[in-house]
């Protein structure tokens, strides 16, 4: 009920911005054939029971007009509007059109909420204070974003705190997945007055277990349809990546960017050198590699530029690790919510996170919370254009 009163009072107020029609088509440059104004996902097809709860779709939106959709289904961001540098709206948030599509085989957790544990644990086992515990294997020989039926697969409590801000909830049971300890998690997602998304997750257990929340969110800054991200220009704000094994999985060394297809210290198209003969990019089927951010607090992580929409989007978070996953599996398997299919290396990920498999690693930053530790670090998605 609220969401449609608030859906209303957005039509009524901004006509131009939410017109959904293509009326004055002919006037956008050639790049926006993706989205020429707002059109909202058909909240319907959101609308399903899951395990017994309700999903919906929920619309956020700052005064600038910037518009972010999620559903309650996974924590899934659907879609996200910024402007371009000629002022119009681009849906740079690759996303489906329905509940279903987003619980169906083919999906690849697009804007999905991912915990327990974000990223890799190889071979699903983990030691935590002298007993050791076994995940699902989903992926090859390993377990990735929280096994079987991770946070991406579940019904989260939503309520939306004001027109810019959804607050997430969920009780993650003891023994859920294989993790231990019920673990209370909350993440708000909120659009800011600066055109930021900003996701702030919060979590508190009560045995001893492990946690890494993170957003995979799936970006195209030319908007979907657009074709590939090689010509994206990005910089991540990394001197040291973690090289891994065949399955994804780190080596443990911090090995320097520099000299290797790694280095975005400076500013480079995604597509330059992805197709190098180099070892990493060859376990990795390209990017898909995490980095250890430079600082500490909430400090810059990337940017990225579209080069055809000129959309800046820039990354920062309190995490140490920035996983850089360029698209490598899509395969076309997936119709995305506007018509297109999701092709080869047609959008990027930049999962905010501590580093893969830190649980078997000693020397990375610890991902163990404990009973009475609270558990809170933020990330935020900024949005401008290029100058
Ligand atoms: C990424 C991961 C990739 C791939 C992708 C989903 O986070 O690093 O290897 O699994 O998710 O297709």
């Amino acid at each position: 009920m609220r969401r449609n009163n608030f859906s209303i009072a957005l039509l009524l107020a901004l006509p131009s911005v939410f017109t959904g029609s293509c009326a004055d088509e002919a006037k956008q440059p050639e790049h926006t054939a993706a989205v020429r104004s707002i059109q909202l996902p058909d909240s319907t097809k959101f609308q399903a029971s899951i395990d017994g709860k309700q999903t919906r779709l929920y619309t956020l939106k700052n005064s600038n007009g910037v518009t972010a959709c999620f559903t309650n289904f996974g924590g899934r961001l659907v879609g996200l509007w910024v402007p371009d540098s000629a002022g119009n709206f681009i849906d740079v948030a690759i996303g489906l059109g329905s509940v279903q599509d987003y619980a169906g085989p083919d999906d690849a957790y697009f804007g999905a909420s991912i915990g327990r544990y974000g990223n890799r644990i190889a071979k699903g086992k983990f030691t935590l204070e002298g007993k050791q515990y076994s995940l699902f294997i989903n992926n090859g020989v390993n377990t990735l974003h929280g096994g079987r039926k991770g946070f991406s697969a579940v019904v989260w409590d939503a309520e939306q705190l004001n027109d810019s801000t959804l607050k997430l909830s969920y009780l993650s049971k003891d023994g859920e997945e294989g993790y231990p300890g019920n673990l209370t998690v909350s993440i708000i997602y909120s659009l800011t007055e600066n055109n930021e998304l900003r996701m702030q997750y919060a979590a508190t257990t009560d045995k001893t277990t492990i946690v890494n929340l993170t957003n995979h969110a799936y970006f195209n800054l030319n908007g979907e349809g657009s074709g590939s991200i090689g010509d994206h220009l990005l910089t991540i704000d990394a001197e040291r990546y973690t090289p891994v094994d065949s399955t994804l999985i780190p080596t443990g060394e911090l090995a320097p960017v520099a000299g290797t297809p790694f280095d975005f210290t400076k500013p480079v198209t995604i597509g330059s050198r992805w197709n190098e003969a180099n070892e990493q990019l060859k376990n990795g089927g390209g990017y898909d590699h995490n980095f250890v951010l430079n600082g500490s607090g909430l400090k810059p992580a990337a940017r990225v530029v579209g080069d055809k929409s000129g959309i800046v989007m820039e990354v920062f978070t309190e995490e140490p690790g920035l996983q850089f996953y360029g698209g490598n599996f899509m395969a076309g398997k997936n119709t995305l919510k506007q018509g297109a299919k999701d092709e080869y290396r047609t959008a990027f990920c930049l999962e905010t996170q501590h580093f893969p498999d830190s649980p078997n690693q000693p020397s990375f930053p610890s991902t163990v919370l404990k009973p009475g530790a609270n558990y809170v670090t933020v990330s935020v998605y900024k949005f401008s254009v290029r100058q």
